[in-house]
């Protein structure tokens, strides 16, 4: 069996990359570790910038995007009992949209399912074989049901764990990566949102956020400590934490029933090539970002939309573009790298630190940066560029 492009992981970067090689009728497939329900399950991202929603539409899947996605102006930044709104929009003439990465996930695959694309579920020990030859080929299983295939191309979409990057040969695609003294609990709650858009918060306590689903469901996000479980964190615990940490005077945080809860760890992590022989990594195969600023899923949809065209421009006899992939995609991506540390380091506080005058010295230098943030029309045209988008090349 051959194909011309077996891409590898079934999250938003594998199952967008299927329908940019569909419309232009090259041949794919997709294979997933995981089962169908599994991937439908997981919660993760929510923000959309205007090019991952362009990309969405002009691949014809945003059907409930447009329907029910929220159109945001801008962010909220508090501080010492601050809420200071910036305005996208007015700033940089663009926008974001709240919309989960779940149903993004579902409306992509759905699509796949009318169309009729190969997406093998539950495949296991999926391994890539000869990269840097003329014709890879991938093994997998399925019930202990050997299966092989071999084509074109193989694109990595799987993830931090996946097995792509570490099929390359010894010395090429090794990481940097940075962890930090921060981990995010988030929760889903059954309450309309206390906010019209995104509230992010820096509290002596620990960063905290306001985000959202829909107009019935909230998205929270409290910072905690790498190390803790969630099992220490009762339902009343969160909205008690969420209410000191959040509380303005004349503004309510309304409570609701919580539908989920859990513990993210926070990483900075990226390779030092996403391209050896015909492999190509995507998404958070390549790179990984604290989610302070919401640019994991929006990273994996620009390396596809980059990947996708350059794979086309090859296709009708010009490799430039392939060739090109890994740089451009990487710098554009060292410059969200650098956006997401930053918006992190700005809005959590570390609690690690022993010296109470160090950290103090540490907190009062972010207030500092709030205000500055806030009150100059430089940087806030900066946060509001970064924030909505930078372009793709
Ligand atoms: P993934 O979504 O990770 O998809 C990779 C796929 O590959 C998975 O389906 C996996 O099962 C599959 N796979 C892995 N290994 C193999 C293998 N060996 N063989 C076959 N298949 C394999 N971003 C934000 O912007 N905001 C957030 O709030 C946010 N929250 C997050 C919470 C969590 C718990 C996590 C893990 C991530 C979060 N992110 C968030 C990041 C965002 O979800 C990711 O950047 C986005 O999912 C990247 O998409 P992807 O397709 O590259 O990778
Ligand atoms: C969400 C996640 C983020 O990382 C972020 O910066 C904003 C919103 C969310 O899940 O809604």
């Amino acid at each position: 069996q051959h194909t011309s492009v077996a891409v590898i992981g079934a999250g938003p970067a594998g199952l967008l990359l299927g329908h940019i090689l569909h419309q232009a009728g090259v041949p794919f497939v997709i294979l997933e570790r995981t089962s169908r329900e599994h991937l439908l399950g997981r919660i993760r991202a929510g923000v959309l910038e205007q090019g991952s929603v362009d990309t969405v539409a002009a691949l014809g899947l945003d059907r409930n995007l447009r329907t029910h996605g929220m159109e945001h102006r801008g962010i909220y930044l508090q501080y010492e009992g601050e809420r200071v709104h910036l305005d996208f929009k007015d700033l940089v003439g663009r926008t974001v949209t709240v919309y989960g990465q779940q149903p993004l996930v579902r409306d992509i695959l759905e699509e796949h399912e009318r169309i009729g694309s190969t997406i093998v579920f539950n495949a296991d020990n999926v391994t890539p074989h000869g990269i840097t030859g003329d014709e890879p080929t991938i093994t997998w299983s399925v019930d202990g049901v050997q299966h092989q295939i071999s084509a074109d191309f193989v694109v990595g979409a799987d993830g931090y764990h996946g097995v792509c990057r570490r099929s390359a040969p010894d010395g090429r695609m090794t990481a940097i990566e940075r962890d930090y003294p921060f981990a995010w609990l988030g929760i889903l709650a059954d309450v309309p949102p206390s906010t019209d858009e995104l509230i992010y918060a820096l509290h002596p306590d620990g960063f905290a956020m306001h985000s959202m689903r829909s107009h019935e469901v909230s998205r929270l996000y409290l910072q905690v400590d790498p190390d803790e479980s969630i099992d220490g964190w009762s339902d009343e615990r969160i909205w008690s934490e969420l209410q000191g940490r959040m509380g303005i005077p004349e503004w309510t945080l309304q409570e609701g029933v919580i539908t989920e809860k859990s513990i993210t760890p926070m990483r900075s992590f990226v390779v030092s090539e996403l391209n050896v022989g015909r492999m190509f990594l995507v998404g958070d195969a390549g790179h990984i970002v604290p989610p302070t600023g919401a640019k994991g899923l929006n990273s994996a949809i620009a390396d596809v939309v980059m990947l996708g065209r350059a794979l086309l421009e090859h296709r009708a006899g010009n490799s430039a573009g392939l060739a090109a992939y890994s740089d451009r995609a990487l710098s554009r991506q060292w410059k969200v790298q650098h956006f997401s540390q930053w918006m992190t380091e700005m809005l959590h506080v570390h609690r690690e630190v022993p010296d109470p005058s160090a950290r103090d010295f540490r907190y009062r230098s972010q207030v500092a940066q709030l205000e500055y943030v806030s009150g100059s029309i430089h940087a806030r045209r900066s946060l509001a560029e970064q924030y909505a988008g930078l372009p793709l090349d």
